[in-house]
């Protein structure tokens, strides 16, 4: 719907005006007095460059998650801000939520990721379903959707990601016994990082990196590092236009090109592997042979289109399991009756479904509500964000269509009023007690939600699955951990974990 000027005027609406909004398709919330005007949200929104000075002197690049839970702390549940050339609406109750993600159109579309789009047009290389937009987005998506986010394709992926979760426990194991202490403590991000980098691509590419070994091939070492140095040099770039910094040729945006570089040759060399391997061996392979062979056997996209694709599935399905893995033992390690509950259902599970690791995931609610309960308190993403396609009201406020709206998702997950005592990490609170309606956002919402949803899911829960069943996680007394936003929320510092068998830890 095109904006209409009448919006633009700030006046006061009359409540009779609220029936022929709703019949022009404009939408509501329900208890809605008076409809007031979007330039009366408040906020800091009249001077972008003046709030990029004071977000730079509050360090708001790391602070952006505690800088948004403060505004709305001020300014209530919805206030609108310019940081430079950033402008948005921000809202954080889970019923307005409802109304954004109901405006989304048939085209939903976020915040860019600026310096990797920079790169795709640098490099003249297609953009996958995370960068794309429009049709074009649509039709690759559903293609996608029936090979990664089905249902059905995890009974391809359970096993591979199994097989993956036994291993880093035996690797675990091996670390145990050579400490000579029976126990382990370390700061496990790296392994959680190789753990999920080893089960992405093992599903992407059907292809083991051997991470889980204790030489790691060159090859893989690059691509980890590559890995690493695309995300370490993202942040740095997303308030400066990447094409300024590409200009002066600073080192920044040099190694950024590097590290996509070497991502983008990771899934040409599979690529080749896959069709050598398909001329040899006529006909269907027996077993599941990836996400990417699988593609390539549908022929319904380009194969530019399934690299640029596959790509950034293994771009984005790493960080983000591995650090909610990460936080979900730190969380654990602080409640060790709760470990043993878990450990309870996971055992009882495990009984009943008598080996079918596709019914014990079905049995494990307390597990899975651990995971939604590490995404609450250290969501991923600090927000979710849609460019509306139609003009809505929320809060009382008019907001024109085209208006990028942002949920604040950790302040909704901290917010006392959304969740009771939400500084307690209570995985049974999602067990049916309390009321779920859009609550539960971690992985976006609709048809442009997570597409690796399914994955992360499943590679978490086996995880956790594997964990609770040998060993038992503990941490320092007094080691508090904040967050940091790096493009997703980090622990601020190392988290050390100590890991003990299960059999001699009493
Ligand atoms: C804890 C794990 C993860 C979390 C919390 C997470 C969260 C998210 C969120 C919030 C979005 C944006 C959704 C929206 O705008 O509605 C997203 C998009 C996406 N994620 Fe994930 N993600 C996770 C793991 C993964 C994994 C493992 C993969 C790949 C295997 C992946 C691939 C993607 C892709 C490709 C998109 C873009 C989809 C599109 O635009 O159509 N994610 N994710």
């Amino acid at each position: 719907m095109a904006r209409c000027s009448v919006w633009r005027r700030p006046v006061v609406l009359p409540l009779c005006w609220k029936d022929e909004l709703t019949t022009l398709g404009v939408r509501c919330s329900s208890s809605m007095p008076v409809v007031k005007s979007f330039n009366e949200i408040p906020g800091l929104w009249k001077n972008g460059v003046a709030n990029l000075y004071n977000f730079w002197k509050l360090d708001g690049f790391r602070n952006l998650h505690r800088i948004m839970s403060q505004n709305f702390k001020t300014y209530g549940p919805i206030y609108r801000e310019k940081i430079g050339y950033y402008e948005s609406v921000n809202i954080i109750n889970p019923e307005d939520a409802a109304i954004v993600f109901r405006a989304e159109g048939h085209y939903p579309r976020r915040l860019q990721v600026e310096p990797w789009t920079a790169y795709r047009e640098y490099r003249n290389r297609k953009c996958g379903v995370l960068l794309k937009n429009g049709e074009d987005w649509r039709s690759n998506r559903v293609v996608l959707n029936k090979e990664v986010i089905s249902p059905k394709m995890l009974e391809n992926f359970v096993p591979l990601l199994d097989e993956v979760g036994q291993d880093f426990v035996a690797r675990v194991h091996k670390k145990i016994k050579r400490s000579g202490q029976n126990k382990w403590t370390t700061d496990l991000s790296e392994e959680l990082f190789k753990y999920a980098l080893e089960s992405v691509s093992l599903v992407l590419y059907g292809e083991r990196l051997g991470l889980m070994l204790d030489y790691i091939d060159p090859e893989a070492q690059r691509f980890i590092d590559c890995i690493t140095l695309m995300f370490k040099t993202t942040s740095p770039m997303l308030y400066i236009p990447p094409g300024l910094l590409r200009r002066i040729g600073s080192k920044v945006w040099r190694d950024h090109v590097e590290a996509w570089d070497g991502i983008f040759n990771q899934a040409d060399r599979c690529i080749q592997n896959i069709y050598r391997q398909l001329r040899q061996d006529s006909g269907m392979p027996e077993k599941y042979p990836g996400v990417l062979a699988s593609l390539l056997m549908l022929d319904k996209l380009s194969i530019e289109d399934i690299k640029a694709s596959v790509a950034e599935l293994m771009a984005g399905g790493v960080d983000t399991t591995s650090i909610t893995l990460l936080w979900t033992l730190y969380e654990l390690a602080k409640q060790p009756n709760l470990q043993e509950e878990l450990r309870a259902e996971v055992a009882a599970a495990r009984a009943e479904s008598q080996g079918d690791l596709l019914e014990m995931l079905k049995r494990i609610p307390l597990v899975k509500g651990a995971l939604k309960e590490t995404l609450r308190l250290h969501p991923v993403a600090v927000s979710l964000q849609r460019y509306i396609a139609e003009d809505i009201i929320v809060q009382n406020y008019h907001i024109p269509a085209g208006t990028l709206v942002q949920l604040g998702l950790y302040a909704m997950g901290r917010d006392p009023k959304v969740f009771a005592r939400p500084e307690q990490y209570q995985p049974s609170r999602w067990l049916k007690t309390e009321a779920h309606y859009f609550r539960s956002l971690a992985f976006g919402f609709g048809p442009r939600q997570c597409l690796g949803r399914r994955i992360a899911e499943a590679e978490m829960q086996l995880f956790l699955i594997h964990m609770l069943e040998n060993f038992r996680v503990e941490k320092q007394r007094h080691m508090e951990v904040q967050s940091t936003f790096e493009l997703i929320l980090l622990p601020d510092k190392p988290i050390l974990l100590t890991l003990k068998p299960l059999e001699t830890s009493l």
